[in-house]
């Protein structure tokens, strides 16, 4: 691993350096203290939607578990602690009045982490949408929005006191996409049109808890506030006009559509008219776009994995049955992959966050989650010697350092994940975490990438 060492410590000595969770795939406990279910429980209830018919009701039980979680933390070294609020537990059924048993775990938690002098990154939504939102139409409905600012300033009422940086969705391209367009996330719709419905609604909904928060914010109190999104590059197949098209399509409606509304005030031109031509039309109403576009301090990036963009389907043919130009994902090839068959490429990770600084100037980056699944073998002790994984962080992180010296202002870096989780509709199988839990006895331990993590923090803060 010491040949990363060289880029890694050119990382400066205040970098920031986090792990990340989100509640539902950690907490458990999911009917305690008024909870109420959300889109993951209901899901979790279909036959063949997860693998193993895997639920999120105990996960890492990390709801009792949480002062030995946040000390696990602290053993690693690591300043900052990246962490979602569930909704239903906060605010059962999505409306109304606030639970006090609920906010009280997010109460306990925050002031555990400070006491051990880690930074709490709080981000309000990881997917746990209250199922009576979703019967009320979900995110692909309008008035979802304004009930996500309700819930956003009932948190800050409570934790605004000493949570400074606040992320108000992670992801929305999956909560979108992958549920309300593939179906293969909660709450398991498939309706293009829906989902398109649903990434303008999440955005509005960023807006307007960044409007409610600033606004609820004393003056002089230190507030940071940004959104998470997953990116990757769009790499044409080959150079042929097909596939280069296919590539810019693919860069519209899964990159510039999350970042242009938010960080530029509109949606890009020909994401629209790619759309047109679809038949869907983004439901945008007067003022939205002032509202989604409302300054934010930080962009959280997420990135795991490459893939390329084929204008071809398999058959060969540019057209689909509805005469629409095809845009296929396929793999780069030649790479090693993860257990998830997710290709390994961190110098595209550099490219990537050098393309982020170029086109939107200005907003400091922080990687909010980056870590890979492999099928560890712990040993007789329950240790588990990651090579893979610690290979796939070192090489990651180096990619940052390569990106910074290029110019991208990363300002941290965040490992997904702190403890092996509930992997959504993979269930426990694919393990990301750098502790191991053994989920017969919910015993944590350190993998070799803790491990090397921790030894690495430690030589950047006193090199760097
Ligand atoms: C991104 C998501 O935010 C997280 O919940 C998930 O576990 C990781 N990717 C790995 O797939």
């Amino acid at each position: 691993m010491d040949r990363y060492n060289d880029s890694i410590d050119r990382l400066p000595a205040d970098f920031r350096w986090g792990v990340a969770t989100s509640a539902y795939q950690i907490e458990g406990a999911v009917a305690e203290d008024g909870r109420t279910p959300s889109i993951w429980d209901t899901l979790c209830r279909v036959p063949g939607a997860i693998d193993n018919a895997d639920t999120g009701d105990v996960a890492c039980d990390h709801y009792h578990r949480m002062p030995e979680d946040v000390a696990l933390i602290r053993s690693l070294g690591l300043d900052t602690y990246r962490f979602s609020v569930s909704w239903p537990r906060v605010q059962p059924g999505g409306t109304g009045p606030a639970n006090e048993a609920g906010l009280g775990f997010y109460d306990r938690l925050v002031d555990e982490l400070l006491a051990g002098g880690i930074t709490p990154w709080l981000t309000l939504y990881h997917w746990d949408l209250p199922q009576e939102l979703e019967d009320a139409g979900g995110w692909p409905a309008r008035d979802t929005a304004y009930r996500f600012a309700d819930y956003a300033e009932l948190v800050y009422q409570r934790l605004g006191d000493r949570v400074e940086h606040w992320t108000t969705f992670n992801e929305p391209w999956c909560s979108a996409v992958l549920g309300y367009v593939q179906g293969v996330h909660a709450p398991g719709r498939r309706d293009f049109a829906d989902g398109v419905r649903a990434v303008h609604h999440l955005h509005l909904a960023h807006g307007l808890a960044v409007q409610r928060l600033r606004a609820l914010a004393p003056a002089g109190r230190p507030l940071d506030l940004a959104v998470t999104q997953l990116l990757s590059n769009a790499i044409p197949a080959t150079d042929s006009e097909v596939d280069r098209e296919a590539a810019r399509r693919a860069d519209a409606l899964g990159f510039r559509m999350y970042l242009d509304p938010i960080l530029r005030g509109s949606y890009p031109e020909d994401l629209v008219t790619d759309l047109a031509r679809r038949g869907v039309e983004i439901p945008v109403q007067d003022g939205d776009l002032e509202v989604i576009s409302s300054p934010i301090d930080t962009l959280g990036v997420n990135y795991y994995r490459s893939g390329k963009s084929s204008g071809h389907a398999e058959d060969g043919s540019t057209t689909d049955a509805d005469g629409l130009p095809v845009t296929r994902h396929l793999p780069i090839g030649g790479l090693p992959v993860t257990h998830l068959d997710w290709e390994v490429m961190p110098e595209d990770f550099t490219r990537l966050l050098l393309r982020i600084s170029r086109d939107y100037p200005g907003i400091p980056l922080v990687i909010t989650e980056n870590g890979a699944a492999y099928d560890d073998k712990p040993d007789a002790t329950g240790f588990v010697a990651d090579a893979d994984r610690t290979e796939y962080l070192a090489s990651h992180l180096a990619a940052v350092a390569e990106a910074r010296a290029g110019g991208a202002d990363v300002r941290g870096y965040f490992a997904w994940s702190l403890l092996d989780n509930f992997e959504w509709a993979y269930g426990y199988d694919k393990r990301f975490g750098i502790v191991r839990v053994d989920y017969e006895t919910q015993e944590r331990t350190p993998k070799q990438s803790a491990l090397w993590l921790r030894d690495t923090i430690a030589r950047v803060r006193a090199t760097g």
